[in-house]
């Protein structure tokens, strides 16, 4: 079972590197250009040169790079790989393990000294999860040349420029080395993505692997509510203008419009009274909306239900409320060509085929403007949590996971005409 253990080996590796405040804490939490997150970046790069990466480099938004050339330096590539940030005490295995198994994969090759008729460019994005910054995906964003210019003067909680923690990280930090990211589609076959499921699916069904046929469709907003801040004693229920239960009132109104469909998701993932007093009544409160759907159209009219209702919450509570989007990303279909070569891939290891669609949001939404894409997810243990340290999967299944990728790659090499 050498690449599953070697999955695992891989996954501590990266995992020992977390941000000061966490990492005393024995928590994983990588974001953006932190110290925790360069060092990350390295070491992934360190382990593409050991593996036996033609050419390994980090690209202007700290994308970690490796190049496998095929048969001839001009064959064009398959792309693939996922990120290497985290969400604030996430688990070992959110975008990483994507982009392991490639780099196992390849190692393989170089082992046995084969090349294939087409190159391997492995990625390790460096931003996917819009943790230090409201930019989420901006890392996959630069391949499909929407990068958002306005993303680099934002700010994050200590008031550093994302421009500036480029340049600290000793990136350019201009729009031009950004723009020159851009991937050109007809030199690619397609993307791929290998992912933990990060839900229960799979977990339940007693299933190693499975063919995501969709990704959800998303949108995530920063809200916030301004009533008037007054004495806590004094002033009578009937008189206030309180902006957190406003926000309270919002939050639970998403969470029932939610509920009215099948398979839609609202969360509210931060709510803060900033500067609030136990004796004063909140007079703004700052949350945020993550709201998802399976497709572009359910997931607008949830949007539009929510907003509207929220508009009539805050002016019966006498409050302001105000509403920035601050990411969307239509649903993502999988390329049937791609998905089928999974569904064979998954086959070829002994495995039963099964399909599902993503809940989560993944790099291969971006990639899925620019080329044809599909992931294939891996059973997480403990139900699948994920987002959690408590997120894991079996060595056993790690191996399972690099038997796939290469059988997907024997597939692309047996039947070159499908391409
Ligand atoms: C990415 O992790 C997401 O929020 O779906
Ligand atoms: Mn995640
Ligand atoms: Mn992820």
């Amino acid at each position: 079972m050498h690449f599953g253990d070697t999955i695992m080996q891989w996954s501590e590796q990266l995992a020992q590197f977390s941000e000061p405040h966490w990492a005393e804490k024995g928590q994983l939490t990588v974001t953006y250009l932190t110290e925790a997150h360069i060092a990350t970046g390295r070491t992934l790069g360190a382990l593409m040169r050991e593996a036996g990466f033609d050419e390994v480099s980090t690209d202007a938004v700290g994308n970690i790079v490796g190049v496998y050339h095929g048969q001839s330096h001009s064959a064009p590539h398959l792309l693939t790989g996922s990120h290497y940030d985290t969400v604030r005490n996430g688990g070992k295995y959110d975008g990483r393990l994507g982009i392991l198994v490639p780099i196992a994969a390849v190692r393989d090759l170089v082992q046995r000294k084969q090349r294939l008729p087409f190159g391997i460019e492995v990625i390790g994005f460096a931003e996917e999860e819009g943790q230090r910054y409201r930019a989420t995906f901006l890392a996959a964003s630069a391949l499909t040349g929407a990068f958002d210019p306005a993303w680099l003067a934002q700010v994050d909680s200590d008031g550093v420029t994302m421009q500036q923690a480029m340049q600290h990280a000793g990136l350019p930090g201009t729009l031009e080395a950004i723009a020159a990211l851009k991937r050109d589609p007809t030199k690619y076959l397609g993307f791929v993505e290998v992912h933990i499921e990060q839900g229960p699916v799979l977990c339940e069904g007693a299933l190693p692997l499975g063919v995501v046929t969709s990704i959800n469709a998303g949108i995530r907003a920063t809200c916030k509510t301004i009533g008037m801040a007054a004495h806590a004693g004094t002033t009578p229920m009937l008189m206030r203008q309180d902006a957190m239960l406003a926000a309270a009132e919002i939050s639970l109104m998403s969470e029932q419009r939610a509920l009215a469909d099948a398979d839609s998701v609202a969360t509210v993932g931060q709510f803060q009274v900033p500067g609030g007093s136990i004796n004063v009544i909140p007079g703004e409160c700052s949350f945020t909306l993550d709201m998802r759907a399976p497709t572009d159209q359910q997931r607008d009219a949830l949007v539009s239900d929510i907003l509207k209702q929220a508009q009539l919450i805050a002016e019966r509570r006498q409050v302001k409320f105000e509403y920035t989007e601050v990411m969307r990303a239509a649903a993502a279909p999988s390329d049937l060509a791609w998905q089928q070569r999974w569904e064979r891939a998954v086959a070829a290891v002994g495995l039963p085929v099964f399909k599902l669609n993503s809940g989560a949001g993944h790099d291969a939404m971006k990639l899925h403007t620019s080329m044809p894409q599909a992931m294939l997810f891996v059973r997480g243990g403990n139900r699948g949590i994920s987002h959690n340290p408590l997120e894991i999967i079996t060595a056993e299944d790690a191996e399972l996971t690099v038997q796939a990728f290469i059988a997907l790659l024997d597939d692309l090499v047996a039947r070159p005409s499908e391409l």
